[in-house]
């Protein structure tokens, strides 16, 4: 089969009277004037445990926008069941039917769901209307068409053959189910988690954040109307260990399919470790976890200061910081830093932050009260301590939201907890180090780096990035030139990174989908 070429899904505007802006505003104000129930869903059927937590708007976290079912062992075990039971019916459906469930689905999220997902992601997750739109619909989108595409272009990779031997390699599926584990800030994560396996034939266990519950329940109606069979992907909200221990302790555990915190997937391996006995198979561990992402700047982007104060306002501060990839340790040269401190309080005095549905906000609130606490906590150390100043922001509020005003901190010592732990939120640490000290710096910037993921070199002096590239060949699995760390796309920049930052498998590529089969190598003489 040839699947239909893919295109990465045009970013609509929202601009004022725009007919797309019209319709996601109906939708912001239905949603937020309802209070919805979210089942579990346990092979096609929606189950209510009685044990419910509640969504709230984290930029107005009165506002309770849905009751939420929690799992315990026994709706794990219930969706263990429900999985096995479909999994050789999915399994050998033909490609080119899978392929159009999910390409429907990439169709209907791309009209009739647009307005409904980016709402979702707007209200539960805290995002503005653009985060949401390159998020829970463009990405996602791309997630569904590309790795379909993906899928394909593996089942195409084979061996040699002879007039005498047929050589084949069959892509069967894993040996199991693939457990899912979805964090809050990207709802096209979360979509892309459970379905990249299923496009190559398995069948999921699905654990969203308890944070965007709200997103992952719409996504989860969307697969429905697309035709996905009931029990392929069964969504377990609930307690991390609760869902997660028994999930961990089955036999039939095939995968983990995970993006999330460093501490929680240390946990999970560590739990398979334990359980390894029991596995018919060695389960697939692929991660995507925490980043402390830098931007490193080199005297010769004199005449780039200004890009380099976007991309450090835009990579740093752009939803909050709560993306894996944001900026939060700039290093600049002296001779660039006056100029890039004006244009920074420039640009950072400018932004407005508050109630994501007041289209003219740059900023949302943090994700929950934890978050909030943690980054306060960083930004008291800033203030009391003597290697720390704060060049703008600096203030938090928690009365209607969660909210935290982007914050830029200087600091005299490279090797400051704020240059080197995740915070997760919009805090940004800045070293300055002398021009003559280039290569010193990327040297503390890799040595400091616990975490690989993104990391931008900003310059115009092709052997100070040749420099970079090697001195930095470790300390990120994606590196910008002369751009923000963040934003990468699906079939353009393969997102992944090594170290703390996780198993390096690539998702928006075939790296990632080829560790959800299992190939059987099949020979046949003539
Ligand atoms: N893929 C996102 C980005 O590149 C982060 O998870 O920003």
């Amino acid at each position: 089969p040839r699947v239909p070429a893919p295109r990465n899904e045009p970013i609509l505007p929202y601009a004022p009277g725009a007919p797309e802006r019209r319709e996601l505003q109906a939708t912001l104000k239905r949603m937020a004037g309802e209070q919805i129930d979210i089942p579990l869903l346990i092979g096609g059927k929606q189950v209510r445990s009685g044990k419910t937590d509640t969504v709230r708007m984290p930029h107005r976290h009165s506002h309770v926008l849905a009751t939420l079912h929690e799992a315990d062992a026994s709706h794990v075990e219930q969706a263990i069941q429900a999985a096995l039971a479909v999994k050789e019916d999915w399994a050998r459906m033909s490609f080119t039917s899978r392929a159009a469930i999910f390409l429907r689905a990439a169709e209907l999220l791309a009209t009739r769901y647009r307005p409904l997902i980016n709402a979702s992601t707007m209200l539960g997750q805290s995002k503005t209307a653009h985060q949401a739109e390159i998020d829970a619909a463009c990405e996602a989108i791309d997630f569904l068409r590309y790795n379909v595409h993906f899928a394909e272009q593996i089942l195409a990779i084979q061996p040699e053959s002879s007039p005498q031997t047929w050589n084949m390699l069959d892509y069967r599926p894993l040996d199991g189910f693939v457990f899912a584990v979805a964090p809050f800030n990207f709802t096209s994560i979360a979509m892309n988690l459970c379905t990249a396996p299923a496009i190559m034939g398995n069948v999921v266990l699905f654990k969203p954040s308890s944070t965007a519950a709200l997103s992952a329940w719409y996504f989860m109606e969307l697969l429905r109307e697309a035709g996905l069979p009931d029990g392929v992907i069964n969504m377990l909200n609930g307690d991390g260990p609760t869902v997660g221990n028994p999930t961990l302790a089955s036999p039939h555990l095939g995968g983990i399919h995970f993006t999330g915190s460093t501490p929680t997937f240390n946990s999970m391996w560590k739990t398979v470790g334990e359980n390894i006995g029991r596995y018919k198979q060695y389960p697939r561990l692929v991660g995507e976890t925490g980043g402390k992402d830098f931007i490193v700047a080199h005297a010769s982007a004199a005449d780039d200061v200004d890009a380099l104060a976007v991309a450090i306002v835009r990579g740093g501060f752009e939803y909050q910081g709560q993306k894996c990839s944001a900026a939060s340790r700039v290093y600049v040269p002296e001779s660039l830093w006056p100029k890039l401190k004006s244009r920074l309080q420039g640009l950072i005095g400018d932004i407005r932050m508050g109630d994501v549905t007041d289209f003219r906000n740059f900023m949302g609130a943090v994700i929950d009260e934890k978050s909030f606490k943690k980054v306060s906590s960083y930004i008291d150390l800033a203030k009391q301590d003597g290697e720390a100043s704060i060049v703008a922001g600096g203030e938090a509020d928690r009365k209607e939201g969660w909210f935290v005003k982007p914050t830029l901190v200087q600091l005299t010592n490279p090797r400051h907890r704020i240059l080197r732990e995740e915070i997760f939120a919009p805090l940004v640490g800045v070293y300055v180090y002398p021009d003559a000290k280039y290569v010193e710096t990327l040297r503390e910037v890799d040595q400091s780096a616990t975490y690989a993921l993104t990391g931008a070199i900003f310059g115009r002096d092709r052997k100070a990035i040749d420099t970079a590239m090697s001195e930095l060949r470790h300390a990120a699995g994606n590196i910008y030139i002369n751009d923000k760390p963040t934003g990468a796309v699906v079939g353009q920049q393969p997102f992944g990174g090594s170290r703390a930052s996780g198993t390096n498998d690539k998702a928006g590529s075939l790296l990632n989908l080829i560790r959800w089969t299992s190939p059987r190598t099949v020979k046949e003489n003539f």
